[in-house]
């Protein structure tokens, strides 16, 4: 059984003490009403996760984790985040290549793969981003991105490496934009991402690893999302930033 995931992306939102307001909300509502498979997630912004991760150790159905991180191990690189800060805060998991690093931090696929070395490095779990924007899909070339994305961020690793990844299947075009991608384009994404690691190791990896969609997922689209066979979770944004319609997007998780 492949696991579940519902992650919260805060983004650039909420100060410390409203961040640890909306923790203490979301464990408590799910201790009351969740009983369900999934693990949650919360991705604070990095400056909050040492207050986040303390806050949730009592509640072993949640995580945390970092937003971004450097690819570099320490040294001169001022303003940076290593992937050893991140786990000695308490965090587990690092999303990489989300769509907003790639467009405004010109991250590309080559170092993106650098940074998911350093994550896996760290003994942490990468959340490796892709998805195409509008003009890709309107051409068509939708696919062939994607293929770039995952063959140029991640088939440089080994199979023993690439099970202890997380992938999130975000259309750029449906990212805080209110459009969710029907759950019949979503499927056939995710699929296609398993097709291709099927064909890069074997079967049984692509069979196992977490594929989450993001992009709009909200309480009311949730339950259909989550019902398509290879979509494994969400990677949520805004509605990760309210207590009920977050707790809400986890309870659609069987
Ligand atoms: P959204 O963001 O849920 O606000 O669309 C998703 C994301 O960027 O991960």
């Amino acid at each position: 059984m492949r696991k579940k995931i519902i992650a919260g992306n805060w983004k650039m939102n909420k100060t410390l003490e409203e961040g640890m307001g909306l923790v203490s909300e979301i464990s408590n509502m799910l201790k009351d009403e969740y009983t369900g498979s999934a693990s949650v997630v919360i991705i604070p912004p990095f400056v909050h996760i040492n207050a986040v991760s303390k806050l949730i150790a009592e509640n072993s159905r949640l995580a945390s984790g970092a937003q971004n991180c450097s690819n570099h191990k320490s040294g001169a690189y001022t303003g940076e985040i290593s992937t050893e800060m991140i786990k000695s805060c308490g965090a587990t998991f690092v999303i990489i290549g989300h769509s907003e690093r790639r467009q405004y931090f010109n991250e590309t696929n080559d170092w993106l793969a650098k940074k998911v070395d350093a994550v896996l490095e760290s003994g942490l779990t990468p959340i490796y981003c892709c998805g195409e924007t509008l003009e890709e899909r309107e051409a068509n070339s939708h696919f062939g991105i994607l293929e770039k994305q995952i063959s140029e961020g991640l088939f440089h690793l080994s199979a023993e490496q690439f099970k202890n990844l997380v992938i999130a299947y975000e259309p750029v075009w449906a990212i805080g934009t209110g459009k969710t991608a029907s759950t019949a384009q979503a499927q056939e994404i995710h699929a296609f991402i398993r097709g291709l690691i099927a064909a890069k190791y074997d079967a049984g990896l692509a069979n196992s690893i977490t594929i989450q969609y993001g992009g709009s997922v909200k309480a009311d689209n949730a339950v259909e999302l989550f019902s398509a066979p290879d979509i494994d979770g969400a990677l949520v944004g805004g509605a990760a930033l309210q207590s009920r319609s977050f707790v809400d997007i986890v309870k659609a998780m069987a």
